[in-house]
């Protein structure tokens, strides 16, 4: 991607947090025509990563200096630290009305930042539906990605301009709303590699060597249906009301790979909850029965 940033926009950046995210963004957004001049927080050595992988970025011990050096302080620490760090900047004074302050967390809105807020710095929320693992540094990651931005009014503009910069796809996200929005992409993300990963335990206890071989197509052609479609493109045992099948299920699950029958249930029910209105009442009611959590 080529940078279409203007001079005038270019902002000088401090990273708080160079973790899988903040190490990602410090290059991002130099590569988009900004300056990442400084990085705080975390340990030396990942400080000391981000600097090696940025030319003129500056590590600090101290968030506050980090913050001084910088015109757009991006904070890419856990969710649970985002207020605390906040808060250490607005007791310091360092930020001030043309600062701005971004968090990428999904689950938080504008509350956190309310203190820089307070200081007169722009605030947004911005978050990359993206999962970025251990190492990422390729900024072409970002590029395509949709992004949640929480602002007001005054500051949306900046915000879905910065998302821009780095070739993202902004979406405005209310305030209200972020917890649903993270819970959802946390689902879609999280539980639906969990259901991969006991297919795959399954497979794998079937003496299938390769599980990806029959899982791969199978899963990517389901997860497209149901993304066209939801519910209607679920299909399955548990959407036909085949009980026979279910019980035989858990049958083989019990003697074989009995650690992997209480996530097959989990799984089962969900399912159900879907579809339930579709299936006759006996064949619900026995289902019911049949995937029922088992305390012990
Ligand atoms: N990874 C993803 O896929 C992804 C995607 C979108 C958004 N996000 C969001 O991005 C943010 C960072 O996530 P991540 O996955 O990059 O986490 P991460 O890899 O654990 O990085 C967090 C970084 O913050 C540092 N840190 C911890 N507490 C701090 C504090 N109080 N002050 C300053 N720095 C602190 C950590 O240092 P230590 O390592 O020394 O603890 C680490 O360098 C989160 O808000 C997350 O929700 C993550």
């Amino acid at each position: 991607m080529t940078s279409t940033t203007s001079t005038t926009s270019r902002r000088r950046v401090a990273i708080v947090g160079p973790g899988r995210v903040g190490t990602l963004l410090a290059v991002a957004l130099s590569r988009a025509g900004h300056r990442t001049v400084a990085v705080a927080g975390g340990s030396e050595a990942s400080r000391e990563h981000v600097v090696a992988l940025v030319a003129g970025c500056r590590p600090h011990g101290d968030v506050v200096a980090a913050a001084a050096d910088a015109d757009l302080v991006v904070i890419a620490t856990p969710d649970d630290a985002i207020e605390r760090v906040v808060t250490d900047l607005a007791r310091s004074d360092v930020l001030h009305e043309g600062h701005r302050v971004v968090h990428v967390a999904g689950s938080r809105g504008l509350a956190p930042l309310h203190r820089a807020a307070l200081c007169g710095a722009g605030v947004a929320a911005c978050h990359p539906a993206m999962t970025v693992p251990t190492g990422a540094s390729d900024p072409d990651l970002l590029v395509g990605t949709p992004w949640a931005v929480t602002a007001s009014a005054t500051d949306r503009a900046w915000a879905r301009d910065l998302v821009a910069d780095l070739g993202g796809d902004p979406h405005d996200v209310d305030d209200d709303v972020r917890g649903l929005y993270h819970a959802g992409l946390t689902v879609g993300s999280n539980a639906a590699a969990a259901a991969v990963v006991v297919a795959r335990q399954l497979l794998l206890g079937a003496r299938i060597d390769d599980p990806a071989a029959f899982l791969g197509p199978l899963v990517a052609r389901s997860v497209d249906n149901a993304m066209t479609t939801g519910a209607a493109a679920l299909t399955g045992p548990v959407v036909r009301g085949d009980v026979g099948t279910v019980a035989a299920h858990l049958d083989v699950l019990a003697a074989d790979v009995p650690d992997l029958l209480e996530a097959y249930r989990d799984l089962a029910r969900v399912l159900l909850g879907r579809v339930r209105a579709e299936l006759s009442p006996g064949a619900a009611a026995e289902l019911d029965v049949l995937l029922a959590p088992r305390t012990s």
